[in-house]
């Protein structure tokens, strides 16, 4: 199936690393102009590389999203190198889950600037170049947890159900400019986070991808892929998917207990 992506232009926040970076790389193959960004400018740049040896159109934005200066920025030098904006994904943020009482107000306020403030003021600065070009998609990456919080599973969950709410809300407001506002919410895939969490544990990654799934119900017997993940974003954002809005599809192998 041919998605349409070829000439349309792509903005990935969080795209240095694990999932962004393999939606960028599954983008720029599918004929995207990709704009990728976050903090360490080397990862950004390996990325850059390999997408732009493998044939890709790719641009790297160094990028806090936490910082609207920095992502004024970034919407301006996508708009100055390609002219125009088709779809915007939401991806960056880490995990955080601790119980109620261990959270403290400065890991609340971390997780919403992250995960909610960030995701709202790019939004509102990419919505004027979606309308420009007739239309456009906007997708918000956020956890299972949004649809059913665990114990122990905050700030991260409450900040994911803001994000659903928010999508939601959102597909409202802009469905009558053809702008399509989506949610993918993810179980457990195979990502640099797992990596990370190795090293500082040192139990090895094998171990941690065999146990995640019988520790979690994953009825599916294992944790995702990045390049399903991937799979599923490129459908998502291309015209391919033009009367799909509004929705939260969970990207988590059944291991969810809500539809
Ligand atoms: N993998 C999973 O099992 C899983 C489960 C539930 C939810 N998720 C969600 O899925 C998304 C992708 O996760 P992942 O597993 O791919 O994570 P990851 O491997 O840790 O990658 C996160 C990416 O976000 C970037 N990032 C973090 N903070 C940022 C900031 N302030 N500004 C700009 N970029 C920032 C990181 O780069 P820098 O550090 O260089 O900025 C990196 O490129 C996240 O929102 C995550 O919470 C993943």
């Amino acid at each position: 199936m041919d998605l349409g992506l070829n000439g349309k232009v792509v903005i990935i926040t969080g795209s240095s690393d694990g999932l962004g970076a393999s939606a960028a790389r599954t983008l720029a193959k599918e004929g995207a102009s990709v704009v990728i960004c976050a903090r360490n400018l080397q990862k950004l740049q390996a990325v850059t590389t390999e997408i732009a040896a493998a044939g890709g159109n790719v641009m790297a934005v160094q990028t806090d999203v936490t910082n609207p200066a920095h992502l004024e920025n970034l919407v301006a030098q996508t708009v100055q190198r390609f002219g125009r904006i088709d779809a915007l994904v939401n991806n960056a943020g880490r995990a955080a889950a601790q119980a109620f009482e261990q959270v403290s107000d400065a890991a609340w306020d971390d997780d919403l600037a992250l995960k909610f403030h960030a995701p709202i003021r790019l939004s509102k600065l990419v919505i004027p170049h979606l309308r420009a070009s007739g239309g456009g998609s906007i997708l918000n990456i956020l956890a299972t947890g949004g649809k059913t919080p665990a114990a122990a599973s905050m700030p991260s969950s409450v900040s994911r159900a803001a994000g659903m709410a928010l999508t939601k809300a959102m597909s409202k407001d802009l469905g009558a400019d053809n702008i399509r506002v989506n949610a993918v919410l993810i179980g457990l895939v195979e990502s640099d986070q797992w990596v990370r969490r190795s090293a500082s544990t040192g139990v090895p990654l094998t171990t941690i991808y065999s146990t995640l799934p019988r520790d979690n119900g994953i009825p599916l017997g294992r944790v995702g892929q990045a390049e399903e993940f991937a799979d599923l974003i490129a459908f998502l954002v291309s015209p391919r998917a033009a009367f799909v809005s509004g929705c939260a599809i969970n990207f988590d192998g059944g291991m969810s207990a809500a539809v």
